[in-house]
């Protein structure tokens, strides 16, 4: 295919993508590009729309399932500098979507710029974090979102402000633009505070959740109104349950633990399963949180 030539320099055929996920689980991408900057971002994106080639975001593959018969389709990776800047101005953030989200907390922490530490634990690149409104028990993203740099597939750059984002549990109305960049307002507290917050958020999370070097791409199912999954697949008797290497930790049930001789079939299974037991329990139709390419 003769458009592939335009990005040959930032191209890879045939990418395997398991080793660019937390799961470390499933197939190969057709194609993986690494754009350089945002106009190379938006040339490829409209010739993927026109060639019709499905295109999906990678960011650090925490919250992410890839199947084994990998992706029939372009995977996109902002992980050129370009797309890693970071400024500040006054209380106000101006940073790139494959930044990693962790670093970004201790830079806004470094010069005394708080809030963010109520995400801490959340693994992923900001793009990720953004896009799905990652949060946790004392806060979410959308919190300290001022606007979003996005690419549409049709090549164009636009800001949206937070209060065209749709913003909900869990959620945004961003599909398929791309977000290349997130401008955030943040705090001024007391950054020792914010700090030892920070630390306890983390402990918090090592204390209830199986730990980081598991394979796992965190809580599988989101929470329904007013309750936990993890309550509800636990009460079914879900924890320790397995398909294959694929296993529900015996620490907090909504999360999937792979082990060494792990699919991401086994992992699906396990989902489907899961969920049937759940709603035959409980009459509740438990909604995926993990994305699943
Ligand atoms: N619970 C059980 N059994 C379990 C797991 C939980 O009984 O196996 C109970 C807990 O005892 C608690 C309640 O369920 O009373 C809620 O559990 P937890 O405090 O662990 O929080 P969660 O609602 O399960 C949410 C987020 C997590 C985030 C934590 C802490 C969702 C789906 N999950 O979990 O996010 O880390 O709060 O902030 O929103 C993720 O998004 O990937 C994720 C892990």
């Amino acid at each position: 295919m003769t458009w592939l030539q335009d990005f040959a320099e930032i191209c890879q055929a045939d990418a395997p993508l398991a080793d660019r996920t937390w799961y470390k689980l499933g197939g190969a991408a057709r194609w993986l590009f690494t754009p350089r900057d945002t106009d190379e971002l938006a040339r490829l994106l409209q010739r993927c729309k026109a060639e019709n080639v499905r295109c999906a975001v990678l960011g650090r593959g925490a919250n992410l399932l890839v199947r084994d018969e990998g992706f029939d389709g372009a995977v996109i990776q902002l992980e050129h500098p370009h797309f890693k800047g970071c400024g500040v101005s006054g209380q106000t953030v101006v940073a790139g979507a494959g930044l990693d989200f962790t670093r970004l907390i201790l830079k806004c922490l470094d010069v005394g710029l708080t809030g963010l530490e109520a995400l801490a634990g959340i693994p992923g690149t900001l793009g990720g974090i953004v896009r799905m409104n990652a949060g946790g028990r004392y806060g979410q993203i959308a919190d300290f979102v001022d606007s979003v740099h996005v690419v549409t597939p049709d090549g164009v750059c636009e800001t949206r402000p937070a209060e065209q984002l749709g913003f909900a549990y869990r959620e945004t109305n961003l599909r398929d633009e791309v977000v290349v960049a997130a401008t955030l307002r943040l705090g001024r507290d007391d950054p020792e505070q914010a700090r030892a917050r920070y630390k306890q958020i983390w402990q918090e999370k090592s204390a209830a959740q199986p730990a980081l070097r598991q394979r796992s791409a965190g809580c599988v199912f989101k929470n329904p109104p007013g309750d936990s999954a993890g309550r509800l697949l636990d009460q079914a008797g879900l924890k320790q349950a397995a398909v294959g290497g694929a296993q529900i930790s015996s620490k907090h049930a909504n999360f999937i633990v792979a082990g060494p001789d792990a699919t991401a079939r086994d992992v699906l299974q396990l989902i489907e399963f899961a969920h049937a037991r759940v709603l035959d329990r409980t009459g509740v139709d438990l909604q995926l949180e993990v994305r699943v390419l």
